[in-house]
């Protein structure tokens, strides 16, 4: 090709322009440097697609195909063979699941648009904002430290309350060795006071010591503004092998759990939502360890076997748990030198009861036969019992279960 001296001079100068354009932006404001490193991040985590549904709610839910979705970046899972199924399921007293109040179907906001073909999981796509609204990239899509919730035997003392921390209204078992639990946990929509506070109801499976080793498998519902960018409540999953330091995730924010399912989407909005003295919906949540393979499974609702997290994801819990919690969380920024207005569950205490503030209900341990059992011997804990509550009941159709929640800050709690 034949090319004059004149428009090759013109494009070296063309060249020379652009460098230092680029490498002015790029180290002259920093925010080059960061958008690219969220993208880079973002191309990680969003898997290629074969088919994408819009949600009402603004979120696009991506059908990725079962061997392309984010677990298989984890090095030791390169040869993993996934398992299709649990070997075993547990066992109990209370299979059934019946709906309160209401005989339509719990089901995720996305369902309205369309449906993952066989084959595929649903993943929810990241989006640019959601990774910046983390304090880095690094600690998009991963709990802050410190939010375990430790029951202490004592009396509460006034200086242990941790006006900067997380909040807790939870019922707990511990001193045996479990292998799983479930529980099925009314749904509503907390108000956040703060984008960075949340609110979520869940059950824990805990490891180890509360020391920095904590193995933790986690799952409920949330409204977490920061990590999704609305007041939605969501169904998710955490885990951590490490006490919230350096591994595990909320949902497949990082590679850990394997997904077979694909109708139901971790961090999806649930639809619908149970209404003050109005229709109350629950999801139903079991989470237990295959006897044979090791892998910790998890159930949502009668029909959907969502996947499981490996065995060697975990230190204790590769054997059995040790501690299992259920209840809510928020976390009390105090931004204005008060109490959080936060809620947690309905926003109101126990003693209004059913339709009025949230529950947990059929509350049940997953024994070393692989049988769900009523739990014994089950503590509560709370801080402020002033700003969040719980109360333990037991009857023949709910078993054990309890209400839980509150306002925040009120008269009591100021
Ligand atoms: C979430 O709710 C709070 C108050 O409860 C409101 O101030 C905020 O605008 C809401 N955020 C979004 C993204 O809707």
């Amino acid at each position: 090709m034949f090319m004059d001296m004149k428009s090759r001079v013109f494009c070296w100068w063309c060249v020379y322009l652009f460098l230092i354009l680029y490498l002015g932006t790029a180290t002259g404001s920093g925010m080059s440097r960061r958008n690219l490193e969220v993208m880079k991040h973002l191309n990680r985590l969003n898997k290629p697609a074969i088919k994408s549904i819009e949600s009402p709610d603004g979120d696009v839910i991506d059908c990725v195909l079962i061997s392309q979705q984010p677990a298989f970046d984890h090095p030791f899972l390169k040869t993993h063979t996934i398992q299709m199924r649990p070997n075993y399921s547990p066992e109990g007293i209370f299979s059934e699941t019946k709906k309160v109040g209401s005989s339509e179907e719990i089901i995720q906001m996305w369902h309205m648009n369309g449906r993952c073909p066989e084959g595929t999981i649903p993943i929810r796509r990241n989006r640019e904002e959601d990774v910046l609204r983390a304090s880095s990239v690094k600690r998009y899509g991963k709990k802050k430290h410190r939010s375990i919730p430790r029951p202490r035997p004592a009396a509460p003392e006034p200086d242990l309350i941790n006006q900067n921390g997380h909040q807790h209204a939870i019922a707990y078992v511990e001193g045996d060795q479990y292998y799983g639990a479930k529980a099925t946990i009314n749904v509503w929509d907390p108000s956040i006071q703060q984008p960075n506070e949340f609110s979520l109801s869940q059950l824990w499976i805990l490891g180890g010591s509360f020391a920095s080793d904590l193995n933790s498998i986690e799952a409920g519902w949330q409204v977490s503004p920061d990590l999704y960018g609305d007041n939605n409540t969501r169904l998710f999953t955490y885990w951590t092998s490490d006490a919230y330091q350096a591994t595990g995730c909320y949902n497949l924010l990082c590679s850990g759990f394997i997904q077979i399912n694909n109708e139901i989407a971790m961090g999806a909005s649930i639809y619908p939502i149970s209404s003050y003295l109005n229709n109350q919906y629950d999801i139903s949540i079991l989470v237990w360890k295959d006897p044979k393979e090791g892998n910790w499974w998890m159930q949502f609702g009668n029909d959907y076997v969502l996947g499981y997290w490996p065995a060697f994801l975990f230190s204790y819990l590769s054997d059995s748990a040790s501690m299992i919690e259920w209840g809510g969380e928020v976390v009390n920024s105090a931004s204005d030198g008060q109490h959080t207005t936060t809620q947690m569950g309905s926003g109101r205490f126990p003693e209004e009861g059913f339709g009025k503030s949230s529950y947990f209900r059929n509350i049940q341990i997953v024994d070393e036969s692989n049988n769900l059992r009523t739990p014994k011997d089950v503590g509560i804990f709370t801080e402020q019992s002033s700003c969040y509550d719980i109360q333990l009941g037991r009857n023949g159709e709910w078993g054990n279960y309890f209400y839980y929640g509150g306002p925040g800050r009120n008269a009591n709690c100021p």
